[in-house]
């Protein structure tokens, strides 16, 4: 399906998303000549702001954040698309002008009555909005044109207060309406797995528990919490990354092929995988997760403060920054084959990837326990420099026999020769297509944080909760996580 002209109306339109994501995304669709012709953009706050005032503003956004700069040509036409509507989130009059400021763009821009509406506010704001949303009518579009909403996360802090906000949410907007932002979906890599298992021929028959050993999903920022300490307190790394983005990482590489390529076809594969995802007890929480806060340190030389130290985070902050788990797939395909999940903070180097790692070849000829060689190991690189490598082994030039692993490695950059679009460019045209393919359903979200919150309750239980584990700021993470995999007689990969 092609994008269709519609209205973008973006709540929170002063925020931090909008200027570095969100116009910076469609600033760059423009200028490579997707966006639909009739396309037009409401900012909807509480700041006072005039249009003019407004493109001034997310001129100097589109200059920052672009892809390749701002040109001057398609700034100038662009901006004429980007229009400010100031209103308290609680002010029914606000909705009331918005819905006619709405219809008379229909008439002179020609979006046809097609709206996406996007919450880019805190959950709390979501029901205030969506109920003033529905009371003007806005949730039901005219006969032939479409209303959606796109949300973005936390969808929650655990089941409860999900299924809460979902309930919030199709209240107003039917679950086919509505699109989870998990921008992870839109990376790139991310949605190359899907290719990479299901358009090839070698690689499934071995995707499974007979051929891989385990597999790695490894998320690392250099990054602390910058200025979102309040945020980060009420959710740590298990909320922040893993309940969301890691685990849908999970459900891509582990899913099952699915009918076909529509929205719930696939969807129903990956969270047929969030259902087999084995429940954790305490105990198991113990040996199996391992939670970890930074301390001072240093990131490329440069000193930096311990988490507990960070602007408005508690002094005695249980908040984990860093997380490890050994995850277990009940299903037939992956029956015995951990998936080590880890996730942290203030690491020496900034990468995402999932790493396949098959089993040894049998040690009659090469593979003597002597000498132990390496495993294949697949890497799924989702960032930076995203493509895939394989680890194979092979005899060292010379009249020995000497075995030495080595890679063959693709590269988007070099075999492509052209940067991958922003996660949030290929989201925002799949909501103007109609496709949520990419968004997270409803289902999706309550099973992880079912899967999530058995962790959490066990890191916050009164008596005896498992300790946090420091690292240094620069280092690798606790030693703890290491421990969790050198106990299977395994090691985490190097990035
Ligand atoms: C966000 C988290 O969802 O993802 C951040 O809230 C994290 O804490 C970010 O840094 C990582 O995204 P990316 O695209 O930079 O890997």
């Amino acid at each position: 399906p092609l994008p269709q002209p519609c209205s973008v109306v973006i709540f929170g339109a002063s925020g931090d998303l909008t200027y570095r994501k969100l116009i910076p995304a469609l600033y760059n669709l423009a200028a490579d000549g997707d966006l639909p012709a009739a396309l037009t953009v409401v900012g909807f706050a509480r700041r006072e702001k005039t249009d003019e005032s407004f493109r001034q503003e997310l001129q100097d956004a589109a200059k920052k954040f672009s892809r390749s700069g701002l040109n001057d040509e398609v700034w100038k036409s662009f901006s004429q698309r980007l229009f400010y509507h100031r209103s308290e989130f609680g002010d029914a009059e606000g909705y009331k002008t918005l819905a006619q400021r709405l219809d008379k763009l229909d008439e002179e821009r020609g979006t046809r009555g097609n709206r996406i509406f996007y919450l880019s506010v805190a959950p709390s704001e979501f029901e205030g909005i969506l109920k003033q949303l529905a009371a003007a009518g806005l949730n039901k579009a005219k006969e032939g044109s479409w209303a959606r909403v796109i949300v973005e996360k936390p969808f929650g802090t655990d089941l409860p207060s999900a299924e809460e906000l979902n309930t919030v949410v199709n209240n107003v907007f039917e679950e086919k309406h509505t699109y989870r932002i998990d921008h992870y979906l839109g990376k790139e890599t991310a949605q190359n797995i899907m290719v990479l298992r299901f358009a090839n021929a070698i690689f499934e028959p071995l995707w499974n528990h007979r051929y891989i050993d385990h597999v790695q999903i490894t998320a690392s920022e250099p990054l602390g919490v910058e200025a979102r300490g309040p945020y980060y307190e009420s959710s740590g790394a298990m909320r922040d990354m893993v309940q969301n983005h890691l685990l849908q990482l999970l459900s891509l590489t582990a899913m099952e092929p699915p009918t076909d390529l529509s929205a719930d076809s696939v969807r129903d594969e990956k969270v047929k995988v969030i259902r087999c995802l084995r429940p954790m007890s305490p105990e198991d929480v113990v040996r199996d997760v391992v939670r970890g806060q930074y301390i001072e340190g240093a990131i490329g030389g440069q000193e930096v403060k311990a988490y507990r130290q960070e602007d408005r985070v508690n002094p005695q902050s249980m908040t984990e920054t860093y997380v490890a788990i050994k995850v277990s797939i009940d299903n037939w395909r992956w029956e015995g084959v951990p998936f080590y999940v880890r996730m942290g903070k203030r690491l020496p180097k900034g990468g995402t990837e999932i790493a396949v790692q098959f089993k040894s070849a049998p040690s009659v000829l090469f593979n003597k326990p002597t000498e132990p060689q390496g495993p294949n190991v697949l890497v799924i690189r989702i960032q930076p420099d995203e493509g895939i490598s394989l680890r194979m082994q092979c005899k060292m030039p010379g009249t020995a026999v000497r075995i030495e692993p080595v890679k063959m490695d693709f590269h988007y950059g070099t075999s492509f020769g052209k940067a991958s679009p922003e996660a949030y460019e290929r989201l925002l045209l799949d909501a103007m297509a109609g496709d949520a393919t990419l968004f997270a359903r409803r289902d999706e979200v309550e099973g992880a944080w079912a899967f999530v919150d058995h962790i959490e309750h066990a890191w916050h239980q009164h008596d005896n909760p498992p300790p946090l584990a420091f690292y240094p700021s620069g280092s690798w993470g606790p030693k703890e996580a290491d421990d969790l995999l050198a106990r299977d007689g395994r090691t985490w990969r190097r990035l």
